[in-house]
């Protein structure tokens, strides 16, 4: 989906020309509303105009947007905004852009060319800034660029003044990604390269015409959207090139014995060390940098590793405040948990059962012959531990929890869950995985009542942002997903959520405000409050129950999901389901949008003494169904040996009582075949209608093909010549 700005209001300062006037046109473009600040001086900070900024309103409105122009110095900082709220009502991104340059060597820059960089470049965007912010807190949503140059990060000859007020830039956005977190304000410092007139007197003409601005705004526009969850990043960007910085400290060296002073030979002696980068760390934050210090007091205390660093491990526990060795094998305090039918049926309720449903009746009426629990339930009395935020406390796990996301999970039962009772779960971390962009916790969790073991969980929990620790990639210990087989679903069943779905489902103890407030939703960069991924999870696997295990909760044995794309209350689960041996491949798609939720998923079941593939019973009572089920089974058997003999789409609605009551579609086209529940695709060649009954007996030989059509009891539309080659499927299963 592309990004747009609709309803966001933008402050460009600076953007008479060069680079802002690109972010204001590109923001402009893709739906915001933009404040075109610029105070219209020369490249020195002297004069002032208005027609620069005009200039570039003009052109936006000429194309359909949305702007008005600024001519206030962002000395002023409270002007610029107020003119935001003044035109648009508020204000939801500053890109702090405006510069001048004031190039002298370091002994030849003045007082003033010192102070006039640091106002305009420093100053100036900690003035706009500070006016949005209290906005941006209220509103719980901000987007803020700071703009700093190479020339601070590396330092450049006769730049000083403005190499100082540069990198201050950088500090004052690490901090303020910091404040602004929990109010999902995010801070990012670039450093462009772009041909402007402030680089025309430093790079040849060539270069300023083939550096364009265009290259570099569209990383300011990810950077500013709702979706971006950067935060505290450096970028250098040019050329449509963008890497990202960070700091990298070597392993060092402690020049220091225990009772004796630090000399400076010593430090003289140790030099190489101190600058060899070899097993170097990549400290985020001032408290890991403090931790490791303050551990060399111990150290020298205790004589030991007087050669290492701060830390004697090589990277872990520096980069990310995660320490595998540290965490993996840690127990969190068992929890207890005690459930009644009430809990049952709660859970059933949550993940969409339905008295509108017969068969849904054995989760839902604690006085059913066949009353039992869903396995799903498995999950409930596990999460206890997690919920409490447990995990950070947990010695090499200095995680940030509202960076967690939910990744993966499993699930398998021992025996069918009871329908009350007090189970305790104990949990341990398995691994820690580092993946780069954040570290992977796999927390296993088992469950026992009393003695008996009764159901294992495998959490996958994701930490953006905390990977990067030097740890393993992958994990033996990781549950594995599988993909479903290369072939159109042997059954999809499409089902809805209600807006209050997540609503009720968080009752069975998921109470993470994430799903039903929409202010935290918004903080999280959501809509509105997202599905629980566990009661998706919940959907899925009731399907497959219903579809492949008659409901029985006794032939369910694992499930195991990823969470991909979240669903939002109210919308349709669509799940896809291929069944191969004792194992049902599943994909669960939102209708609507057709997004992946779930994926690389299965649930593995039980077999049954006779025919596990044959539904137990038939839904609904229909006959049809069992046909249906034994064309399945050779389709998937045979399915491209049918498929080039027939090379045609069959649709079938069966009637029952003169009303509709099933549709099949049986794909002999395409792949190697496929049968699926319901008018799939609406692409039949040829669609027949028949009552159950009449069905019956044209499938037993009973009823001769034509005379049914011609007495009326097989409706047939769209290209009737293939009804003969339906006669051949039918026919080849005689033995129905
Ligand atoms: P530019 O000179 O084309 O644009 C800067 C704009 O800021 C001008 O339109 C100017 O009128 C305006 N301005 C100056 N003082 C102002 C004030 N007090 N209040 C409001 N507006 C004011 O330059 P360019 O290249 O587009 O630079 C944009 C930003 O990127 C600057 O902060 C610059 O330091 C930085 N930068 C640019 C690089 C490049 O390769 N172009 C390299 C590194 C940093």
């Amino acid at each position: 989906m592309s990004l747009t700005f609709d309803g966001r209001v933008v402050l460009v300062t600076g953007a008479g020309g060069g680079l802002g006037k690109e972010y204001a046109l590109a923001f402009a473009e893709r739906g915001a509303s933009v404040v075109v600040n610029d105070l219209g001086a020369d490249t020195k900070g002297g004069g002032k105009s208005s027609a620069a900024a005009d200039k570039v309103v003009d052109q936006i409105k000429a194309k359909g947007g949305k702007a008005v122009a600024n001519y206030d110095s962002v000395e002023d900082g409270e002007k610029l905004v107020q003119a935001a709220l003044d035109a648009f009502g508020r204000i939801d991104i500053v890109v702090n852009n405006a510069g001048i340059l004031r190039d002298r060597s370091f002994v030849r820059t003045s007082d003033l060319d010192w102070d006039l960089i640091h106002r305009v470049h420093l100053r100036g965007s900690f003035l706009v800034t500070r006016a949005a912010w209290n906005h941006m807190k209220n509103q719980k949503f901000g987007r803020i660029i700071m703009t700093a140059s190479a020339a601070g990060i590396y330092g450049n000859f006769g730049q000083a003044n403005y190499s100082a007020a540069k990198l201050g830039l950088l500090g004052l956005s690490n901090t303020l990604a910091i404040e602004g977190r929990k109010y999902n304000i995010h801070c990012n410092t670039i450093a462009p390269v772009a041909g402007s007139r402030l680089t025309e007197t430093v790079m040849p003409p060539d270069l300023v015409a083939a550096l364009k601005p265009e290259y570099v705004a569209p990383t300011v526009l990810w950077l500013c959207h709702e979706q971006c969850q950067e935060s505290g990043g450096l970028f250098e960007v040019g050329a449509g090139w963008i890497g990202k910085l960070r700091w990298e400290r070597s392993k060092g060296c402690i020049t220091r014995k225990k009772n004796r002073p630090v000399t400076p030979e010593a430090v003289r002696d140790q030099w190489d060390k101190v600058c060899d980068f070899t097993d170097s760390v990549k400290p985020t934050s001032v408290q890991e940098s403090l931790q490791s210090i303050v551990s060399v007091l111990s150290k020298v205390e205790s004589g030991e590793d007087l050669a290492g660093g701060p830390t004697s491990a090589p990277a872990p526990s520096s980069t990310s405040g995660i320490n595998p060795t540290a965490a993996v094998g840690q127990k969190l305090p068992p929890t207890t948990f005690s459930f009644s039918h009430t809990q049952c049926i709660l859970y059933a309720l949550g993940v969409g059962m339905s008295t509108k449903e017969p068969d849904h009746l054995r989760f839902l009426y604690e006085g059913h012959p066949d009353f039992g629990c869903l396995p799903t339930f498995g999950v409930i009395p596990s999460q206890a531990a997690m919920m409490d935020g447990g995990l950070s406390s947990l010695p090499g796990l200095n995680i940030d929890f509202t960076q967690v996301l939910h990744g993966e999970q499993y699930l398998e039962l021992y025996k069918p869950l009871p329908t009350s009772g007090q189970v305790t779960s104990e949990a341990t971390v398995a691994d820690v995985v580092d993946k780069g962009s954040g570290a992977v916790i796999l927390l296993d969790v088992n469950t026992y009542s009393g003695d008996e073991l009764l159901c294992f969980n495998q959490f996958s929990v994701f930490v953006v942002g905390a990977g990067g620790f030097g740890g393993k990639r992958t994990s033996e210990k990781a549950k594995p997903l599988a993909p479903p087989p290369r072939r159109a679903p042997d059954v999809v069943l499409v089902d809805s959520t209600t807006p209050d779905q997540a609503a009720l489902y968080r009752l069975s103890g998921d109470w993470n405000p994430l799903h039903i407030d929409p202010g935290f939703a918004a903080m999280g960069g959501f809509q509105a409050p997202i599905l629980h991924g566990l009661c998706s999870f919940g959907f899925a696997a009731r399907h497959v129950l219903k579809r492949f295990a008659g409901n029985d909760p006794s032939r369910f044995k694992a499930i195991k999901v990823r969470f991909v794309k979240p669903v939002m209350p109210g919308q349709s689960l669509q799940t896809e389901m291929w069944k191969e041996g004792s194992r049902v491949h599943i994909q669960c798609k939102v209708k609507e949008t057709g997004a992946v939720a779930l994926s690389g998923a299965y649930v593995d079941l039980h077999e049954t003494a006779e025919r596990p593939e044959r539904l137990p019973q038939a839904e609904g009572g229909l006959g049809s169904e069992l046909v249906f089920d034994e064309i399945g089974r050779r389709i998937r058997e045979s399915g491209g040996e049918l498929v080039k003999k027939v090379n045609a789409v069959f649709g079938w609605e069966i009637t029952k009582d003169g009303e509709n009551v099933a549709e099949w579609t049986i794909d002999l086209k395409s792949g190697s075949g496929a049968l699926h529940r319901g008018a799939y695709g609406g692409k039949a060649d040829v669609t027949f209608t028949a009552s159950d009954e009449d069905f019956m007996e044209v499938v037993q030989g009973k009823l001769n093909p034509q005379k049914a059509f011609f007495s009326g009891k097989l409706k047939i539309r769209g290209n009737v010549m293939l009804a003969q080659k339906l006669e051949v499927i039918l026919k080849d299963h005689a033995r129905l």
